[in-house]
């Protein structure tokens, strides 16, 4: 609009405008939290670590093995002749006393003592006595043996052995399970009353 006093022409009123918020400058981006797959180890470590791991055992198994020289695996068998004590230890009867330490029974008849060797002539398992039934029985096979070890069932072939019983100067009965006496019907051969197999009593 002109102006009636200078002849100039005023500018328009102008309207406030909406203040302008001014742009602020970005924040820093603040580092992101570590993720996970951020802080798992790198694969050349891992792998590394897996191929130490690999190494450290092979070691070891060697080591272990290398001290094992020193303990052979040696079979301790118990002595093959030991003292089993005076004939009046033994009551009428089978005794087992002997059968965990030396693998046999003693034997004592009214005019006897003689050793069973406690293996059945099948395949070789350990009877067991049961004194119910008056027998031997192997848990194998079933092989029953009466009370001398004499079998009559099953498929044992022949009677049990009997081991080597002898008196020594003290009166002690001396056995040895390393001289053992058989009877075998298929061979004809019956070394039951050998000298050995048997000690009057
Ligand atoms: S081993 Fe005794 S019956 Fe077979």
């Amino acid at each position: 609009m002109a102006d009636p006093v200078d002849g100039t022409t005023a500018a328009p009123p102008t309207t406030p405008t909406a203040a302008v918020p001014k742009a602020t400058p970005p924040a820093a981006a603040k580092p992101a939290a570590k993720s996970k797959a951020d802080s798992a180890e790198p694969p050349d470590k891992m792998r590394r670590r897996v191929i130490w791991g690999m190494i450290y055992g092979y070691l070891g198994i060697n080591l272990l093995m290398f001290l094992r020289f020193f303990f052979p695996r040696a079979l301790y068998e118990p002595n093959t002749v030991f003292n089993i004590g005076y004939p009046a230890d033994f009551s009428l009867g089978i005794d087992q006393r002997y059968l965990m330490t030396n693998r046999v029974w003693i034997i004592r008849e009214p005019d006897r003592i003689f050793v069973i060797f406690a293996r059945c002539t099948h395949l070789g398992c350990t009877p067991e006595w049961k004194s119910s039934e008056n027998k031997f029985k192997c848990p194998c096979h079933g092989s029953g043996y009466d009370s001398e070890g004499v079998n009559f069932e099953g498929p044992a072939p022949r009677p049990m052995d009997r081991a080597h019983v002898a008196m020594d100067a003290t009166g002690k009965l001396i056995v040895d399970t390393s001289r053992l006496y058989m009877d075998d019907p298929r061979a004809g051969v019956n070394q039951f009353n050998d000298p050995g197999a048997y000690l009057p009593v």
